[in-house]
């Protein structure tokens, strides 16, 4: 997650690209830079400031910069290909220097064009996907001597998610903008013209933006703006007026960062499943670890905390059921004290959110200290997990900034997943077409955790008013359900401080069927699996009780009805993916159970988003 702003006008360009850079830094912090257009005899030139850090650092390397230009483009850098770095941030260049770009998104075939681009005499000076975009719009620039043409051109050769804007010393005051699948929002202001990523960063110049659509262009000049399709003929988008305050645009226009971060779980589905199926093989390259090395393990340790933890307790079902690998899923924290069995085919999967939880971080030393393989499953690229990992996936779920993890679990499990196909293709126990066919649906959760957010909420605020004066609660599933109910029970009692506890279904009978008196919530995932009429038999000696029932089942299932209190539908999902799908109304379950309760879901009192400490 990046952010981008572009300014042409008639002010200092630097001060409005520094402002809206500022108001853009919650979307990452890796590096920030400016390009700046400079005026001199003998035509325009540009000049490129980077630094690595904060927007405050480059704040002061500007200070030294005089104020004449006014058209330029800044970005602040959430790194996704290559480490962060002064050589890896925006703006990245062409080859002569004349052409200036900044990028979010990912851009799929870089490799391939990289190499094209490369054999026909391009020099790269970053490990960016971006940069191949510099690049390709130089070539195109050299036939069209028209930017906006070029950058289409540039487009039109890449696949992948992108908000780009462009600018080129041989057309002073002109900016050009692309979109697919990343925001670009356009506006007009009494000084000139703006672009950038998200409504923040300009809010103060411009109300009336054009939010661009997906294979939209844009040319900016400090006087006007003239929009085209992806075939360079005009077109008229609608303008849209923003009245949010400045602390709702930060958050998008949601009332609260977990509410934004919950409903950008699907995206998060797609992102974290982008490259990682190539003509039809998975394709997990920072691995790390050769097939003949992983066709060698022979025993599997998940170690993490919180909520990562309950994402290893999905990945151990899935592990073992696809790949037939025995699978631990073990808390961080205990980890290391307990010595366990550890042989050179041994893998420990470590999965951060931070990437530098303090336990975490002392397990990974101490297994490969013991000689296991270990790999990372983080959102944070070059933080401390990711470095002291043999191999790396990625999620994709940006910068999270609420407390509670929500998209950062999606991002996890989705993860976890890729590398239990991985594995159980490796060991021969999934075929090729097996494989791609539970990836393809791997993909369909993201518009099955969509249809939950669109339809679910009204059921949900129901239940979440059946809990709100409760003392105590219970989260039951069975098989992944049972997983998933750690989940619930985590978020709810982190953000609302109403305690909450998850059992195994089976096991209410053996003691916390005790706790049960009228009224007691009991919430459910009660998915139809091979063990949903089991679930149900436990539901029903709740029910006995008179415990008031919240279930999550599957659209369609209107038996549940009869002892149900309350129903929250998800779509009909394998079993295996259930978790991805199934926790995102316990998320909102639990937002709205805290809101009710009149807690601050983003930052919940005693917590940290990043525990360093062990
Ligand atoms: O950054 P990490 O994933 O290593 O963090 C682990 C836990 O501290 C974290 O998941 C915590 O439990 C969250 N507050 C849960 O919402």
């Amino acid at each position: 997650m990046c952010g981008i702003v572009g300014y042409t006008g008639t002010k200092a360009a630097k001060d409005i690209l520094i402002s809206g850079l500022k108001r853009l830094e919650y979307r990452g912090y890796d590096s920030a830079g400016v390009a700046l257009e400079r005026a001199q005899e003998g035509g325009t030139t540009l000049d490129v400031i980077r630094r690595v850090g904060k927007v405050a650092g480059l704040e002061s390397e500007l200070a030294g910069v005089d104020a004449a230009s006014t058209c330029g483009i800044g970005h602040t850098r959430w790194a996704t290909h290559g480490r962060p770095s002064m050589v890896n941030a925006h703006p990245h260049v062409s080859c002569d220097g004349r052409i200036a770009i900044v990028h979010n998104g990912i851009i799929e075939n870089f490799a391939e064009l990289r190499t094209e681009l490369e054999g026909r005499g391009h020099r790269f000076a970053s490990e960016t996907d971006t940069e191949v975009f510099a690049h390709l719009i130089e070539e195109a620039y050299a036939q069209t001597h028209d930017l906006l043409a070029a950058l289409r051109e540039a487009c039109a050769r890449v696949v992948g998610a992108y908000g780009i804007a462009a600018v080129c010393a041989d057309e002073p005051g002109v900016i050009a903008v692309a979109r697919k699948d990343s925001p670009i929002i356009i506006g007009r202001g009494e000084h000139g013209s703006y672009v950038a990523s998200d409504i923040i960063a300009v809010i103060d110049a411009t109300r009336d933006v054009v939010v661009l659509e997906d294979g939209q262009f844009a040319r900016l000049t400090p006087a006007d703006i003239e929009y085209t399709d992806a075939q360079g003929v005009p077109i008229e988008p609608a303008v849209t007026h923003i009245d949010w305050d400045i602390d709702m645009a930060e958050k998008g226009g949601y009332p609260d960062f977990m509410l934004k971060e919950i409903y950008e779980q699907p995206r998060v589905v797609r992102d974290t499943l982008v490259g990682r199926m190539t003509a039809g093989e998975l394709d997990i390259d920072e691995l790390g670890l050769s097939m003949e090395e992983l066709n060698l393990i022979d025993r599997v340790y998940v170690i993490a905390c919180g909520t990562s933890y309950h994402a290893g307790l999905i990945a151990k079902n899935l592990i073992e059921a696809w790949a037939r690998i025995p699978c631990e899923v073990e808390a961080a924290s205990e980890f290391r004290y307990r010595n366990p069995i550890i042989t050179p085919s041994t893998l420990v999967v470590a999965v951060s959110q931070s990437g530098e939880t303090a336990d975490t971080l002392a397990a990974i030393r101490d297994a490969r200290i013991k000689g296991a393989k270990v790999f990372g499953i983080t959102n944070v690229v070059g933080s401390p997990v990711a470095r002291e990992s043999d191999g790396v996936i990625y999620t994709k779920a940006n910068k999270e900034i609420a407390v509670a993890s929500t998209k950062s679990f999606i991002g996890q499990v989705v993860s976890l997943t890729l590398l239990a196909l991985l594995l159980a293709q490796v060991k021969g126990k999934l075929t090729t077409g097996q494989v791609r066919m539970l990836f393809r649906e791997l993909g369909d959760t993201a518009e099955q955790i969509q249809w939950v957010l669109d339809t679910q909420g009204e059921h949900i605020r129901d239940a979440a008013a059946a809990c709100v004066d409760a003392h105590s609660a219970l989260f039951v599933g069975r098989g992944m359900g049972a997983a998933i109910a750690n989940e619930g029970a985590l978020k709810l009692k982190e953000i609302s401080y109403l305690h909450a506890e998850a059992y195994a279904a089976g096991e209410m009978k053996h003691g916390p069927i005790a706790l049960i008196d009228p009224g007691f919530p009991v919430i459910a995932v009660a998915t139809k699996s091979p063990v949903y009429d089991k679930t149900v038999s436990n539901l029903k000696e709740c029910e006995a009780r008179g415990a008031r029932i919240i279930v999550v089942a599957t659209e369609g299932d209107d038996d549940i009805r009869e002892i149900a209190d309350h129903v929250i539908y998800i779509p009909r999902v394998r079993d295996a993916f259930c978790a991805i799908t199934a926790t995102v109304p316990l998320q909102l379950l639990a937002r709205e159970v805290a809101l009710m309760r009149g807690c601050d879901v983003d930052q919940p009192r005693n917590l940290a988003k990043s525990v360093t400490v062990e």
